[in-house]
């Protein structure tokens, strides 16, 4: 390793190195992955500066030049992420390093140090997500791989340009939308289907608990959210008896031409109805005309998420490996 890489924690309170911090994490990200989805800067200062209940969070950084010093400058950057709440033996962690300053050892130096904290907080297990280009992979897998990690899950990330042709909503269901916070008289259905969601994503091989959310939870959740977030849920409501079957949670970051799909779920009684595709579509159809683009993520094991995909427009544009290594 270079002799003079120091890797020291971030200091959330300082303005100008959370800035930093988030400069080189997205200049490493973009180099090899055209398609990568970064946090926005405006993301990452809402997580950096107001700490999660159910999420403790580190920040590392790998300098040279002396800390605080003259020439000092990033090459390298870690997060670390314990779960509070659910899976309290898991570490989640991510690794970048600088292409200026791959190759000297940084980024191993960097997963050390994410690791000897992580068995601090008494965690047996570290994981991570490593994307790749489908044209053109990085290096992610190899370190993955010379760090002591083993691949669990993979899912495609996808692409799809703006506007797509809207899906037709079943005639026994409504759609109902809305931005920001779940209004309160669908938030009892809203919390049922996303807790229903968190037990039934496929998740391959990774052992982990389902977060479960309660009123409480998703109501911190959603005012973080939307600080850095355009936050849009399309919902199909059954018209003869009203009960909700169904939802898509889209994200739009503030100041992005791009949006973000998340959940789409449909409840098990409600499938068949092709209501996952009018979902998002609705949600794609409502959006302002300036966001050109929408990202995904699908199993290619989940065949009919993965199908409604392909249909709507979506192409697979990179290949993300969930991985996982023992620390105990
Ligand atoms: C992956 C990444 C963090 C590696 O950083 P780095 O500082 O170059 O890593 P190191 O020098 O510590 O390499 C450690 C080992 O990983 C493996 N490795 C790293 N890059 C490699 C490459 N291009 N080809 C083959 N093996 C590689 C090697 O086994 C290497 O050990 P060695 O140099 O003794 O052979 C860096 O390339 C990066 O930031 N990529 C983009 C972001 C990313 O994919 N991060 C991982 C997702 S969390």
């Amino acid at each position: 390793m270079d002799t003079d890489v120091q890797v020291e924690e971030l200091d959330t309170t300082d303005p100008v190195a959370r800035a930093a911090w988030h400069d080189v994490m997205e200049r490493a990200a973009r180099a090899d992955r055209p398609h990568a989805l970064v946090t926005t800067a405006a993301a990452f200062e809402v997580t950096a500066t107001s700490p999660s209940t159910h999420y403790a969070r580190t920040w590392l950084q790998a300098v040279v030049g002396g800390q605080g010093g003259v020439g000092h400058e990033v090459v390298g950057v870690a997060e670390l992420e314990l779960p509070l709440s659910e899976n309290t033996d898991v570490a989640w962690a991510e690794v970048q390093v600088l292409p200026t300053h791959r190759r000297r050892g940084v980024g191993r130096a960097l997963w050390h140090a994410v690791v000897e904290r992580a068995r601090a907080a008494k965690r047996t297990r570290v994981g991570g997500e490593m994307t790749v280009d489908t044209a053109a992979p990085g290096p992610a897998r190899e370190f993955a791989a010379a760090v002591g990690t083993v691949e669990k899950h993979r899912e495609d990330h996808l692409v799809a340009d703006l506007p797509v042709a809207m899906s037709p909503v079943d005639p026994a269901y409504d759609v109902v939308t809305w931005r920001g916070r779940c209004p309160d008289e669908h938030r009892k259905a809203y919390l049922a289907m996303r807790n229903q969601m968190n037990a039934d994503v496929p998740t391959g091989e990774l052992d982990l608990e389902p977060e479960v959310l309660d009123d409480e939870r998703l109501a911190t959740s959603e005012e973080r959210l939307m600080r850095a977030y355009d936050v849009r849920v399309a919902a199909a409501r059954r018209s003869a008896d009203g009960t909700f079957g169904g939802y898509s949670l889209l994200f739009v970051p503030h100041g992005t031409d791009y949006g973000w799909q998340d959940d789409t779920l449909v409840m098990p009684e409600h499938r068949g109805h092709r209501l996952g595709a009018a979902l998002k579509t609705a949600n794609y159809a409502d959006l302002p005309d300036d966001v050109r683009l929408v990202h995904t993520w699908t199993a290619p094991s989940n065949t009919a998420m993965h199908r409604t995909n392909t249909a709507l427009g979506f192409r697979v544009v990179e290949h993300m490996y969930e991985v996982e290594a023992p620390i105990a």
